[in-house]
């Protein structure tokens, strides 16, 4: 059979529009395709690989867990989940842990737990969600609706309600919406598909106060921002800023797809058995890799090693930046790092990423005016240089047309 991007078009839903480069391997920071073509990887798999591709402790637990005991319902428990679910409350705020399979899961389940809490300590009228402008929190219709962007949840039918949204880093706009009847707020500590926005401390902290004042759960988003991609484990330890019930995925797993919500016991006990679930949330093959990530990124040298190789990765950026005045800012945390484009690139970050791509190094976008760089969080400081070379190139190519 020959597999290549035609036979996208041909069997596949057409909801993506990927690139004719098939990628079908991977080494740390380095990736080839199916003509053997090598690339450094900027993108992550979107915030996911954070230990790079083919980590050998993530390869070690998945082939050991591999060989023991794939899956087991949730009539049974398992031990790397335990493990896990152990690990995330020792290193966190959080008493408790629901496993599920993706960030949108894990969303979910935040968001419904939310209601239940609402519902079960104040009544039915304690149910308005508030979310921001440009946030996004997956496609599930629930948290595709929280999201910040109606286009994205427009056209499938009526809406789950009482969801309202305002600008984020606007504390007086968000103080005017929380009321007596807001169950939760649901927020990124940094914005990532909305283009690398960090929430301000006194925005962070006024929300605080006021989900607190008015009795509503405050839900950090961490499926982008968490497990070490800012420099610190989670953001909010970064912020001084505690959520009520935290949301984490893509990085959980390193690349296999697991997402947890972690929260107090006193919130916990609202989900009482049979209230929510998911037949994989939990599996054992995918909290075994979960664990082995965590344990490599939870260490202070990983994690002081992403401080270090984002400020060499802000460096080169703004090197490359005084050659080609390309970028009006470079913001960000840690290994999420944003390059805004001048009103001459505006709508036209994506034309980078192509660039990229022919000069062999991959990149993301954060909407159409920021180029968005999510790389291993253990790039190799060699990796870093070649790859920001061969952007440099694809910049210039850009820059002349
Ligand atoms: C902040 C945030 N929340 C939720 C999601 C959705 O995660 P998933 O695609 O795993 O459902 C994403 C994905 O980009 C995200 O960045």
């Amino acid at each position: 059979m020959t597999v290549n991007r035609e036979l996208f078009d041909q069997v596949m839903v057409p909801n993506y529009a990927p690139s004719s480069v098939i990628p079908v391997r991977g080494e740390g920071s380095r990736v080839w395709d199916q003509q053997d073509r090598e690339y450094i990887d900027f993108a992550g798999g979107i915030a996911v690989n954070c230990l790079g591709h083919c980590h050998p402790a993530l390869v070690k637990a998945l082939k050991e867990q591999g060989e023991k005991i794939w899956h087991v319902s949730n009539v049974m428990t398992n031990e790397p989940a335990l493990r896990l679910a152990k690990k995330l409350v020792d290193a966190t705020f959080a008493e408790k842990v629901y496993f599920a399979n993706s960030g949108a899961e894990a969303n979910e389940g935040a968001l419904k737990l939310a209601r239940r809490v609402a519902l079960e300590n104040f009544g039915e009228q304690k149910s308005q969600i508030i979310a921001f402008n440009k946030g996004f929190h997956g496609r599930t219709f629930f948290t595709v609706t929280v999201g910040g962007q109606a286009a994205y949840s427009d056209g499938f039918g009526p809406k789950p309600g009482d969801i309202v949204h305002c600008d984020y880093n606007d504390l007086a706009a968000f103080e005017a919406l929380i009321s007596d009847n807001t169950c939760a707020v649901m927020m990124e500590p940094l914005q990532g598909e909305g283009g690398i926005i960090s929430a301000t401390d006194e925005f962070a902290k006024g929300v605080r106060e006021l989900c607190t004042k008015h009795n509503a759960l405050l839900i950090f988003d961490e499926v982008q921002t968490g497990v070490g991609r800012t420099g610190e484990l989670y953001a909010y330890q970064g912020l001084g800023v505690t959520p009520d019930i935290l949301t984490t995925a893509k990085a959980l797993g390193g690349g296999f797809p697991i997402g947890a919500m972690i929260t107090t016991t006193e919130i916990a006990k609202h989900l009482k058995v049979g209230t929510h679930g998911s037949t994989y949330g939990g599996n054992p093959l995918a909290c075994a890799v979960g664990e082995a990530a965590f344990d490599t990124v939870n260490t202070p040298e990983v994690l002081a090693g992403v401080k270090a190789k984002a400020q060499l990765f802000n460096e080169l950026l703004s090197e490359i930046n005084d050659k080609h005045q390309v970028f009006s800012e470079i913001r960000g945390q840690g290994l999420l790092i944003g390059a805004v484009v001048t009103e001459q690139f505006k709508g036209r970050a994506k034309e980078f990423l192509v660039a990229g791509i022919a000069e062999g190094v991959m990149s993301l976008v954060a909407g159409a005016d920021v180029v968005r760089f999510t790389p291993s969080l253990v790039i190799p400081e060699a990796d870093i240089r070649e790859g920001m070379a061969r952007f440099e190139k694809a910049v210039a190519k850009v820059v002349n047309g």
